[in-house]
């Protein structure tokens, strides 16, 4: 029970990753904020996953949503210990089919949700001596085609958790994690464009070092160990989970 009466909120967590988070924390004794766009699918998710499971869902797109749902998380849990910045979007597209409404939408649900849901939390983190995880990406780490928007709102979602990391000691540590292309329905989104999506996820597995895609009990793991006390003295860390391929070629 490593997170015993741990108050924890994950965004974007009624599906996805996030909700594979939200599951491992509340199978580990934390209570669990949960969060996305449409109340009524957080109700329901919340409702399958026991009384452990509070609602804060809202749009994080704008700051006042995004301190809306920490209001309500903080309502729900009556603190917070743990704040895991999961939702995203994945918008695919050439740099010319990449409007402006597209790089708007990409940064203010991957970026100024970042920093506002944590700006909204930061006195009931710093009482609690708490942490937060974001979820950056490979694509903060390295670039690639035709997902320009994404790639500049992950790297600054990186940059961003060193500059928190710095601003935030020793109150409050603050890391993110660095996932591949996962095997899940974001990351099948790009396979799913190809003629033939089974052939382009089987040349993504051969081209990989450790010859698989991440699950997202791969990822899970790596958010579970950077919000313990096992990572008590790691802060401003990005930790790729992308089987090698940001070590090298
Ligand atoms: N899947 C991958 O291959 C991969 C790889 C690296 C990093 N990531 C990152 O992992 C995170 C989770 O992705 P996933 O694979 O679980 O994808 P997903 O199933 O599409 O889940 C995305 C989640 O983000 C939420 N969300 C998006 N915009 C939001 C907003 N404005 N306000 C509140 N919630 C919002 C969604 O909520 P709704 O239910 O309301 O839509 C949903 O819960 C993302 O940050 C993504 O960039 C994914």
């Amino acid at each position: 029970m490593e997170f015993k009466d741990k108050r924890v909120l994950v965004t974007g967590s009624a599906r996805g990753i996030g909700l594979a988070i939200a599951r491992r924390f509340l199978s580990e004794g934390a209570r669990v904020a949960i969060n996305g766009r449409s109340s009524t699918t957080v109700q329901e998710v919340c409702a399958e996953l026991g009384s452990a499971a509070v609602p804060a869902s809202g749009d994080l797109a704008s700051a006042g949503g995004c301190d809306e749902v920490v209001q309500a998380a903080l309502g729900g849990l009556g603190g917070l210990d743990i704040l895991i910045n999961n939702a995203g979007v994945f918008p695919i597209g050439s740099m010319e089919v990449t409007d402006e409404k597209i790089w708007d939408e990409t940064f203010n649900a991957n970026v100024k949700s970042v920093f506002f849901t944590s700006r909204s939390a930061l006195a009931a983190l710093r009482e609690a001596r708490g942490n937060i995880v974001n979820h950056s990406s490979i694509a903060g780490l390295i670039g690639l085609s035709n997902v320009s928007a994404y790639c500049a709102s992950k790297g600054a979602v990186l940059q961003l958790t060193k500059a928190m990391a710095m601003e935030l000691a020793p109150d409050i540590r603050v890391n993110c994690v660095c996932p591949t292309t996962v095997d899940n329905d974001m990351g099948w989104k790009g396979f799913n464009r190809a003629d033939d999506p089974q052939a382009a996820h089987d040349a993504f597995v051969a081209a990989s070092k450790l010859q698989r895609m991440p699950t997202n009990h791969d990822v899970v793991e790596a958010f579970a160990f950077l919000a313990s006390s096992r990572a008590s003295f790691m802060t401003g860390v990005a930790l790729p989970v992308d089987g090698g391929k940001s070590a090298g070629v």
